[in-house]
This record gives structure tokens, C-alpha cells and sequence, in this order.
């Protein structure tokens, strides 16, 4: 453990450097504009893994943006960890609303601000640095894989294929990912559970052009009105979403598992304060809580048609567009649940209007168990960094490739990330604290230790 600390504090200067080499590449992998920067980041990380002692390093092609690998076998007769972690950023946008530019990365009251600070190349980067923490102090217990992906952040699409090519590969007996919360710095958490996702893009057509709004106005549907109600009706007044069939497979949480789950602090007035929001909004009978992570949902990410220039124009438009993304929860399966939603979208287009669903990517929920070794040494690993146990708290993000671990390894994963909801993943500002990115690099090789100690005794 003091091998471990001093080591973080003689290099945690250079710890934070490094990854502001990172933070600095615009590795936004939805739009094509920066595809090289994409290529300039799987460069950096795999430069970094062979610094740290990774061997066998690859930038390995995929359908899309590649994957770094690198690996360090040390006995094949010892356990072997797969870590993920993406290297990929969601676009940076709306950039006036930074307060100081998303790829130039600046530590500003204890946070380090840049896109991708916390989601997910601080996290990614810890394990980099843990590694090397572990190569430098001859303490690696454990074979270890890395496994980068630069197309988290657009859905994973072409990780189905790319694992099942190279299931040998990757073979693992756990899978170690950082790339989700934990309740607060003083309340350490271990992700138990992950929604999955389904999205889609909608759309309404009308008259077959754009229409004078006071010659047609009144006798033709106009489709951004016929899409609003269409959207408005996915809830009923309970805030369900009525789509039929959408609960059928939702796996109940008891009311044991619950009452467990609210022991967890959460005070709804910093909530609504921090949100700036006069009041929460959900489904009737659930906690906040429940509501972003056992619970599934049906949002709007984006809606648009006609015209939205300067000034006014009297149009009826032709066409109006949507953007709808549903959270999974356990039971659910992301396929079934769009062609749910297809069925009844399409069902409930009045005969004014024409509608086409098309399907984006999507994502199964998962479960981690807590009876496994592999949780076991990471609470004990958390435990050990933060001086408290660490809660089990189910969350409701997504991460495709959890799931699709499981389903083609047949591999449980370990969601050890480092967090806070606070940190703006996705938005203006993201920011990652350095107290977190320094605990991730304490608390990984204690993992380690752990997991190789409790493999023994199996
Ligand atoms: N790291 C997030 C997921 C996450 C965030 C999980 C916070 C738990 C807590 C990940 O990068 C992400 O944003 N995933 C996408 C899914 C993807 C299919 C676009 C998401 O959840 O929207
Ligand atoms: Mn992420
Ligand atoms: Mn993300």
C-alpha cells in the first residue's frame, strides 16, 4: 500500500501530463471530420501501453475506428484481467458554453476540465497508469489484456463482430471496466447494473413540399404538430410509457432490494438545486433513484422541421424529424423492444401523415453479481482506498460491450469507475476530479492484488 502511494505522489505530475496529451486530440467518433484525430488518439494510447510495458501492442482494424490492444503475460497459469476502456469522445458542442476550450485541458479548482476528462480517457488512462505503477514496482500479479475502443461513444457497433473474431484472444477470467460512477468521493460504489438502450429516429411526412401556412393551414396535418402529439401520447398520465407490450418482460426488483437500494444518501433537494429545476419529474410510484436505474424509460433527444432561421416564416412544413432514445432494464431486450416501439409508432400515425422508424444501434442491460470473486476484490480494493466499504448501486447509463461480453465470452465484467454524476459527462464543461483520477490509480493495482490473492483460494 506505501510503495503504492509514494509512487503515485512522486508521479503524479507527470500522471496528469500524460493525459493531457490525451485530453488534447479531438477523438470525437460520430462525426467523420475527425476521423485522423481518431487515429492520432489510438496512436497516443497504444504509445503509452508500450511505455507502461504492454506487449504484443496492436492498433487492430475494425468496420470502424480500431481497437488498441496490448497485453503482459506473465504465467499463463495465473488469471488473466481483460480491461475495456474507450478512447472516444462525444462531440464537444455547444462550444459557447464553455468556459474554457473542451481539448485544452486545465485543472481548475481540483478538476481537471477537458471532453473526456471523466467519460472515459481520465478513467481509461488510470488503468494505463496502474499498470505501469505495477510493471515499475515488480507487483503485477496477474496476466492483463487491454482492450481500447474508439466507437463506444457511437454505440459499438462493430464490437459484436470484432469480439467474436478474436475470442481466443481475448480470453479472460474477468473483465475490468472504468467507466461509470461512484455515489460520492466520501461514499465509494461499485456499478451493479447498467440499462441498456434502444434508439431511433423518426420520421412524419406530410403534403409532399413546404406549404404557405395560410392557404393550406387548417385542412392539411401539419407533421410537426401530428409528431408532438404522436410523441405525447409514448406517456400517460402516471408518466408509464404506453407503448404495448413495453413492461411485459421488465424483471420486478423486490421490495427488499429496494429498501436496500435507498439506504444509499441522496438528498432530492441538492438534486433539484444542482439540476436548477423547480421539481423532479417520473414515473408515478418510484423514487428519483429507482427512476434512473431500475426503471425504463422513453426520451427525446432531439426534434426538429421546418424552419428555425432568423425571423418568422409562415410554413407548413413537409416533413418533421425525431430523434427517441429508451433506457432497458433487466428482462428487456434492446431488438425486441424496437420493433415494440416500430409496431405501435407506426400504428398510431393518423392517415394524414406517412411514418418511418429507423433503428440507430442499441444495447442489452446488464447485472453484475456480488457473490464472485472478481466483486469481491474490488470491494475489498475500494474498501481499502477509501476507508468505507463500497455500496453496490445499479446505474443508468449504458455500456453495449458488457453485455455482449457476456453473451460471447460468457464473461461477467467489473464496473469499478470513479466518477460523480456531477461531472458532466456528455456536457459543457465535463470534468473529472484529479482526488478521482488519483484514487482510480491507487485503487486498481489493490484490485489486482486481490483478484490474484482470492484466484488461489478458488
Ligand atoms: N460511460 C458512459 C456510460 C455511463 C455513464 C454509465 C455514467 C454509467 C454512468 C458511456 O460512455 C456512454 O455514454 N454510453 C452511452 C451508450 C452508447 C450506446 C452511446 C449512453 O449511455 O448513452
Ligand atoms: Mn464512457
Ligand atoms: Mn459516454
Amino acid at each position: 500500500m506505501e510503495t503504492i502511494k509514494s509512487y503515485i505522489q512522486k508521479n503524479q505530475q507527470r500522471f496528469l501530463d500524460e493525459l493531457f496529451v490525451l485530453l488534447r486530440i479531438p477523438s470525437v467518433s460520430a462525426d467523420p471530420k475527425y476521423a485522423p484525430d481518431v487515429i492520432r488518439t489510438a496512436e497516443a494510447v497504444s504509445e503509452r501501453l508500450r511505455a507502461a510495458g504492454a506487449e504484443n501492442v496492436e492498433i487492430m482494424p475494425t468496420g470502424g475506428h480500431p481497437m488498441v490492444y496490448g497485453e503482459k503475460i506473465i504465467d499463463p497459469k495465473l488469471p488473466t484481467v481483460l480491461v475495456y476502456g474507450h478512447y472516444d469522445v462525444q462531440p464537444a458542442d455547444p462550444l459557447e458554453l464553455w468556459h474554457t476550450p473542451p481539448f485544452e485541458p486545465v485543472v481548475r479548482d481540483g478538476n481537471i476540465y477537458a471532453r473526456g476528462a471523466c467519460d472515459d480517457k481520465g478513467q481509461m488512462f488510470m488503468h494505463v497508469k496502474a499498470f505501469e505503477l505495477m510493471m515499475q514496482t515488480e507487483s503485477l500479479p496477474c496476466n492483463i489484456k487491454f482492450m481500447i475502443e474508439g466507437e463506444e461513444e457511437i454505440g459499438s457497433s462493430n464490437l459484436g463482430p470484432f469480439i467474436r473474431k478474436y475470442k481466443d484472444k481475448l480470453k479472460a477470467d474477468v473483465i475490468l471496466i472504468s467507466d461509470t460512477s461512484i455515489i460520492a468521493n466520501d461514499t465509494p460504489s461499485i456499478t451493479v447494473g447498467l440499462r441498456g438502450l434502444t434508439y431511433v429516429e423518426v420520421e412524419i411526412t406530410g403534403p409532399n413540399i413546404d406549404l404557405h401556412s395560410g392557404v393550406y393551414g387548417g385542412a392539411v396535418a401539419n407533421p410537426i404538430n401530428t409528431l408532438c402529439k404522436m410523441i405525447a401520447s409514448l406517456h400517460d398520465a402516471d408518466n408509464h410509457i404506453t407503448i404495448p407490450g413495453f413492461y411485459d418482460k421488465v424483471k420486478t426488483v423486490s421490495k427488499e432490494e429496494r429498501a436496500e437500494m435507498d439506504k444509499a444518501p441522496f438528498n432530492l433537494n441538492d438534486y433539484k438545486k444542482h439540476l436548477d429545476i423547480g421539481d423532479v419529474w417520473g414515473e408515478k410510484g418510484y423514487t428519483t433513484r429507482e427512476r434512473t436505474s431500475i426503471r425504463p424509460t422513453l426520451d427525446v433527444n432531439g426534434i426538429w422541421g421546418g424552419y428555425t432561421g432568423e425571423g418568422a416564416k409562415t410554413v407548413l412544413p413537409s416533413k418533421a424529424f425525431a430523434k427517441i432514445s429508451m433506457r432497458l432494464v433487466p428482462g428487456q431486450d434492446s431488438d425486441e423492444v424496437t420493433a415494440l416501439f416500430r409496431k405501435h409508432f407506426e400504428s398510431i400515425a393518423p392517415s394524414s401523415v406517412k411514418v418511418v422508424v429507423r433503428p440507430h444501434h442499441g444495447g442489452n442491460p446488464v447485472v453484475v453479481p456480488t457473490d464472485t470473486i472478481a466483486y469481491k476484490a474490488a470491494s475489498k480494493a475500494m474498501e481499502e482506498s477509501f476507508g468505507k466499504k463500497p455500496i453496490p448501486a445499479r446505474e443508468g447509463g449504458s455500456i453495449p460491450i458488457v453485455a455482449l461480453f457476456e453473451d460471447v465470452l460468457g464473461l461477467k465484467s467489473i464496473l469499478m469507475g470513479f466518477g460523480l454524476d456531477s461531472d458532466a459527462i456528455h456536457s459543457p464543461n465535463e470534468h473529472y476530479g484529479v482526488f478521482n483520477y488519483l484514487k482510480g490509480i491507487e485503487t486498481i493495482p489493490l484490485f489486482y492484488k486481490y483478484f490474484a490473492e482470492y484466484s488461489k483460494t478458488k
